[in-house]
């Protein structure tokens, strides 16, 4: 039976010393793979694969479309770490659980945070299946994820004036321009979910300068900035934000956008990455 005590309370250093272990690398880049863009996973050479459920303290993920675990390989020769699912609060969990995979890409050794995720276009231009560059964002999910002890390597009080890197925003816009992949830059609000937004959210985050709503994100932005790291994040629009579109929102259709827009962000990433560095 599972170690009910050490459940929730991931071991940070203890969990990258065994993907060091198993994958052999010290990537500088990780990247997590939101609701149902996992299939960029196939995209990773030499993978080693490690369940989150083979690691000290680390919770089973509960979503359909997050496998959790991780894989240790190369992406166009870089080393690199890919987290294929994420803890979210809308599982139950808390903070220190949904951001302990980015302290141990971290303790692992990546400067760099690439996040992906999908979310609801509140933009009336954002159709789903559009992939949107994060440049800003709003946590409106009421809970802070930098509350407690200071975690090792973090400020106690970051700066967030920048929480994207700017020069690999660039970098991001200037290949999608080249593989002809269209994107825009919009502001992304954080809500814990689960639930879909009412119209009258919907209104309330467009009128608070949001361009796409989703459930994740922010408190891993947070905590990589906190510790330093360069951020990136996209976002591919699965359906429009509630009331935006005519239709009700359905989390079938969710992840079929979601693993169409998933591939041309994986033909982006995979030429990226290599530039992106370690
Ligand atoms: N709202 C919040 N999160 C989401 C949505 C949405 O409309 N679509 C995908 N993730």
């Amino acid at each position: 039976m599972a170690d009910r005590e050490a459940v929730g309370k991931p071991r940070i250093r203890e969990c990258a010393n065994i993907l060091h272990g198993e994958g052999g690398l010290r990537p500088g880049v990780h990247i997590v793979l939101g609701s149902g863009l996992g299939g960029l996973a196939e995209r990773v050479k030499d993978a080693v694969r490690v369940p989150f459920a083979g690691l000290p303290g680390f919770p089973r993920t509960s979503v359909e479309g997050h496998e959790g675990s991780f894989i240790v390989g190369r992406i166009g020769g870089t080393p690199v770490l890919v987290q294929s699912g994420r803890f979210h609060y809308y599982e139950g969990v808390g903070a220190r659980v949904v951001a302990a995979p980015v302290r141990v890409g971290r303790a692992l050794g990546a400067g760099t945070l690439v996040l992906t995720n999908a979310v609801g276009g509140i933009r009336s231009d954002l159709a789903p299946g559009s992939i949107v560059l994060v440049d800003d964002h709003l946590n409106l999910m009421f809970r802070a994820p930098l509350a407690g002890p200071v975690a090792e390597g973090e400020q106690r009080f970051p700066d967030m004036s920048r929480p994207c890197d700017p020069g690999l925003m660039e970098l991001a816009e200037s290949q999608a321009l080249k593989a002809g992949i269209a994107m825009s830059r919009g502001t992304y609000a954080a809500v814990a979910g689960p639930h879909f937004e009412t119209p009258a959210e919907v209104r309330a985050l467009r009128a608070a300068g949001a361009d796409v709503v989703g459930m994740s994100a922010v408190p891993e932005m947070t905590v990589a900035r906190a510790g330093g790291q360069r951020v990136l994040a996209f976002s591919v629009v699965t359906n429009h934000a509630s009331g935006v579109g005519a239709g009700a929102i359905d989390h079938e259709e969710v992840m079929a956008y979601a693993a169409e827009g998933g591939e041309r962000l994986g033909v982006l990433l995979e030429r990226l990455v290599p530039l992106a560095g370690g």
